[in-house]
């Protein structure tokens, strides 16, 4: 199980460096190692104090790989259509990701040896905000320990089927909201641009 040896990186720090990551080594991430990221999910703030989020911890790389296969076919035969009616004004990197998602051994998790899906409970409006939040604190703690996330919204139509629902032990009436795999990064992460802060007002 990998145990990360990585010294510990101030908030700050793991803010400035955090990336997606899009390829990981085979290393298992131990439980502990896990149930660590689960606590600082659970430290967001949350609308009411409701603390909507429960979670799908999924290690099991078979599993992670059936469940690749449907997303990907399923994004398929939605994006055939999308794609004709908006053929001339369409999204350059959407469109990139529809294709990439047409190789055969491409998988939405990227070879993770861990998804962590943040599902929530529908009690308030602010489910979606207190899940998402949740999900960056994870990131965060991830990255302050060495480790790598992704965030994969492709997986969020997949993960909300009845089947895969169950499959995952999802109750019907709780919704996957956030899926993230982590893992350990293989490779330096390239850089990735931001725009600076648009300020509409400032009075
Ligand atoms: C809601 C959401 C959904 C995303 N879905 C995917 C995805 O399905 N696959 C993927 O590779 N990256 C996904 N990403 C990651 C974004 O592509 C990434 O955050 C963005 O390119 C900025 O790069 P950075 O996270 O390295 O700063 C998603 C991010 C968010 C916030």
């Amino acid at each position: 199980m990998a145990e990360t040896t990585h010294q510990l990186l101030t908030v700050a720090e793991a803010i400035a460096t955090r990336r997606s990551i899009r390829a990981y080594t085979s290393d298992p991430l131990n439980r502990d190692t896990i149930r660590h990221l689960l606590t600082a999910a659970v430290q967001a703030p949350t609308a009411l104090h409701g603390e909507p989020w429960a979670f799908v911890v999924v290690q099991n790389a078979e599993l992670l790989i059936a469940i690749s296969k449907q997303a990907k076919s399923s994004w398929i035969k939605e994006t055939a259509h999308y794609r004709d009616l908006h053929a001339a004004g369409r999204d350059d990197n959407a469109e990139k990701y529809l294709q990439t998602l047409e190789h055969d051994d491409f998988n939405i998790f990227y070879g993770a040896p861990a998804l962590i899906v943040i599902c929530g409970r529908p009690i308030s409006p602010f489910v979606f905000a207190d899940c998402w939040l949740a999900a960056e604190n994870l990131m965060l703690a991830a990255c302050a320990r060495g480790l790598a996330t992704c965030v994969i919204g492709s997986a969020v139509p997949i993960l909300n089927t009845p089947d895969v629902k169950r499959e995952l032990g999802i109750p019907a009436d709780v919704s996957a909201v956030a899926p993230i795999v982590v893992g350990v990064p293989r490779g330096e992460a390239p850089p990735v641009s931001r725009k600076p802060p648009e300020i509409l007002t400032w009075k």
